[in-house]
Parts: C-alpha cells; sequence; structure tokens
C-alpha cells in the first residue's frame, strides 16, 4: 500500500530504526525493491532523482509505483530525490509523489530557507511532506550525484532551519559521501548527536553506500529514521552485466533484464536487515 513518507518515518523514529530509501530508475529496480520489503515484511521508499525526470517518464513512472505498492501489504512511500527545481516539485506532487526533498544547500542558510518554506507551503497543501537538507555530501566514487561541497551540518542552523521551514524531515551531513568512500569514511557521530539534541524531526543520512555497518548502527542509534542508498545497488548490477558478457555471448535483453533484479535483490535485503536490526 502507498504512505506518506513522514508516516512511516515518525514510527521509525519512535522505534529506532531506519526505513531504506533506495535509488530507482525503472521497473526491475522498482520491483526488486518492493519484492525485498515484502519478503523482510519492512516498509520501503521507492526514491527518483529530479536528475533522471529526462529519461524517466515521470508520470508514468509514478502511476507505476502506485499500481504495485496497491498489490503489497507492507507500506510503500514514493518520494522525489534531490530536487533543485520548484516545476519538478510541483510535476511529482501532481502525479501523486508521497514526499518531495527540496535540495537547496547550495544556497546561503537563510536563501535556503526562503526557498524550503515556500516548498513546503506548497507540499503541504497537497498532503505532500518534505525533506531538505543543509550542509552538502561530497562526492566518492561510482556515484551519480552531483558534487557537493562536503560542509558538515551545524546543529544550530539546523535547529533554526526545521524551526522556520516547517520541513517533515532533515538531511544531517555528517561525513557520509554520495558513492563510495575513498579511503577510510570519517563520520561525525557527535555531530549527529548534537543535530539530534537541537531537532526534533526524524533525520536522513544520504550516502548509504560504503558506510560501515557500525557507524550505520550507531547513527539509527542517534536519530536517524531513513537512509538513501543507490550506488552499491548499481555497483552490483554493472558488475554483473561486465562479467556476464565477458564470458557469455550476446543474449536476449529480457533475460539480462531480470538478471540484474536477481542481482541487486540480496544487496537490497542487506540493507533493509542491517537498517531494522539496529531496532533497539
Ligand atoms: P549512495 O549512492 O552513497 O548510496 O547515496 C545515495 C543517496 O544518498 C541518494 O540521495
Amino acid at each position: 500500500m502507498l504512505v506518506n513518507t513522514l508516516e512511516i518515518l515518525k514510527d521509525a523514529q519512535k522505534d529506532k530504526y531506519a526505513v531504506a530509501a533506495f535509488n530507482v530508475y525503472n521497473l526491475e529496480t522498482v520491483q526488486a525493491a518492493i519484492n525485498v520489503a515484502v519478503k523482510e515484511n519492512k516498509p520501503v521508499i521507492i526514491a527518483l532523482g529530479e536528475r533522471y525526470f529526462p529519461t524517466v517518464d515521470v508520470e508514468g513512472f509514478a502511476a507505476m509505483v502506485h499500481a504495485l505498492a496497491a498489490k503489497v501489504p507492507v507500506p510503500v512511500a514514493l518520494h522525489l530525490d534531490h530536487a533543485y527545481e520548484k516545476e519538478s516539485i510541483i510535476r511529482a506532487i501532481r502525479c501523486g509523489f508521497s514526499s518531495v526533498m527540496y535540495d537547496g544547500s547550495k544556497f546561503d542558510l537563510e536563501e535556503n530557507i526562503k526557498h524550503t518554506k515556500e516548498i513546503v507551503e506548497i507540499a503541504h497543501m497537497a498532503g505532500v511532506s518534505v525533506e531538505a537538507e543543509i550542509g552538502s555530501l561530497a562526492k566518492g566514487a561510482y556515484s551519480d550525484e552531483e558534487e557537493g561541497s562536503g560542509t558538515l551540518t551545524d546543529p544550530q542552523s539546523a535547529r533554526h532551519f526545521v524551526e522556520e521551514t516547517g520541513v517533515d524531515f532533515l538531511a544531517a551531513a555528517i561525513g557520509t559521501v554520495h558513492g563510495m568512500s575513498q579511503g577510510e569514511p570519517k563520520i561525525n557521530l557527535e555531530l549527529l548527536e548534537k543535530i539530534q539534541e537541537e531537532v526534533a524531526v526524524p533525520l536522513v543520512l544520504h550516502g548509504g553506500s560504503g558506510t560501515p555497518d557500525e557507524i550505520i548502527s550507531e547513527s539509527i542509534n542517534r536519530g536517524i529514521c531513513k537512509i538513501n542508498v543507490n550506488t552499491e545497488v548499481s555497483m552490483a548490477a554493472v558488475s554483473y552485466l561486465k562479467e556476464y558478457f565477458e564470458t557469455n555471448d550476446i543474449v536476449h535483453l529480457s533475460t539480462v533484464m531480470s538478471d540484474v533484479q536477481e542481482t541487486i535483490e540480496p544487496v537490497m535485503t542487506k540493507f533493509v536487515q542491517l537498517f531494522s536490526n539496529s531496532k533497539r
């Protein structure tokens, strides 16, 4: 069933676990995420980034997710990830996304507040919840995201930002990167603790890929309720395809597409189990 993202994040916040938000791009990646959620009996967030709007028919994609979600007993939310344009957000709201992320992290704090507040007003009128970000993630290896400044979230600014904008959940930059870290990841859990002390809304961790399991568990204990995962799933699929075509003849596209789905499901399962096993 399709649900409002905030609903599942509030449950996660209460019971101290995190919901996986998988970045997806097509039928197979959506099916994989929903299959895993059903098998594990956990909620899941299907996340489509604004950067895929030129290649993915957004209305068709939303209709597909609505249809697949209606068939399963677990809560499924449809989220717009990293949107920079108001038009994209309105388009997503119109076709039934359950939440949107407005990324104004390139602006200074007051400018970010001004834009985010406007998005919150629009989205809330439609019953859609809003994620925003202050601070910005750097880009690691194999990521498809925009390069960010790597600025960490300041706890006082986070408090001011949430109070002024009315956002429903907040992405905190604590040292994770989009993609795989080059070298030892430097994740600042004390900073996360301070942000949690200042901010009551559920917190979001971007850059789930390549983050050590114990850091994930500790971050969930410090208020992270939603964890975004993209690169590790993509890498598993692409490595499978590379190896396959090095050792096999050309096969039918339908075969490789279903093989890709089979390849990524265990990767998604690993994350769903990790995020929920931290439950206290
Ligand atoms: P990874 O690619 O590191 O998993 O991060 C995904 C993400 O944060 C998307 O918003």
